[in-house]
């Protein structure tokens, strides 16, 4: 694990936009390569022959019906599971087993947490399981508080907290990892409207700030657009690639303009059927 010295946090500042520059077919840029994954369970085939390049930097929404694969996908990259023919690759190498360079946050953050640890408690957890020294710690939990705005509420139990603050904790204590990629299992799918929304553009803006690469997965098909630089559509039975379509929406996104914008029903009416499950 890298730690920086001090209590800046070691992610790289940069324009929202660099997502948009444009990507060479360069090999270096691929963080993420699934070649021709296929995975059985028990004698059932779950996953059929699923390819995919995630370049570097890049967020990735998954979306497909219940059942479809889409926690599979993430389980394999994660290296919680392996697959039975094909690879999959991360920084050029075979995934063989979890890796702190990748973090996932899930859907249910009061199982993700420590109840008996405060809001600091559980981010350090992730900075001593890494070894970082005690007197290094608290400046950047400070800084990783701040950065999910959390900073008034560090000494709270996750109990005293409400959702919304528990998710932010949960992805505060990914990022302590400072992980390159960040895999994400529905992670707002139980949380209000608004409080989903704010945490939808935070995550969007700690995702360009940090340079982190993101593969998110959602089952709703607006939030994957309004996220994603592309978003892959899943089949289900077997879980297999529908459609990849690339997101060309404006940055930053906005919860207003950018469902305004005139690519984005176009997008939606592409996608809408693959989301219900229509197969056709
Ligand atoms: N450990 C397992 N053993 C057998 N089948 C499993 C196992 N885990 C998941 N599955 C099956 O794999 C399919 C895909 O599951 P999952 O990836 O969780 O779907 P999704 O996240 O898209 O809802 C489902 O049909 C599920 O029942
Ligand atoms: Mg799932």
């Amino acid at each position: 694990m890298r730690f920086s010295a001090g209590n800046s946090l070691r992610f790289t500042s940069r324009s929202s936009y660099a997502r948009h520059s444009p990507m060479t077919s360069s090999s270096a840029d691929i963080v993420v390569s699934f070649h021709q994954v296929q995975l059985s369970l028990g004698g059932r085939l779950i996953l059929q022959d699923f390819s995919l390049d995630i370049r570097r930097r890049e967020f990735v929404c998954v979306i497909g019906p219940s059942g479809c694969g889409k926690t599979t996908l993430l389980r394999l990259l994660a290296g919680l599971l392996k697959p039975t023919s094909g690879q999959v690759v991360h920084e050029g190498r075979p995934v063989t087993g979890p890796s702190p360079d990748v973090a996932i946050v899930f859907q249910d953050y009061a199982k993700a947490l420590l109840p008996w640890r405060t809001a600091a408690g559980n981010i350090s957890l992730a900075l001593e399981s890494a070894g970082m020294p005690k007197g290094e710690r608290s400046d950047r939990i400070a800084a990783l508080l701040q950065k999910v705005g959390l900073s008034q509420h560090g000494n709270r139990y996750p109990a005293q907290l409400s959702g919304g603050m528990q998710q932010r904790l949960q992805i505060a204590r990914c990022l302590a990892q400072e992980p390159a990629v960040l895999l994400m299992d529905e992670p707002f799918g139980a949380l209000d409207a608004m409080t989903r929304q704010s945490l939808q553009d935070e995550v969007a803006r700690i995702a360009a700030d940090s340079g982190t690469t993101v593969l998110f997965i959602t089952h709703d098909l607006d939030e994957a657009l309004y996220l994603g630089d592309r978003v892959v559509a899943l089949k289900a039975d077997p879980g297999r690639l529908a459609r990849l379509v690339d997101v060309p929406l404006a940055r930053p996104r906005d919860q207003l303009a950018t469902y305004e914008e005139p690519g984005f029903h176009g997008l939606r009416r592409s996608l809408f059927g693959l989301v219900q499950g229509n197969h056709s």
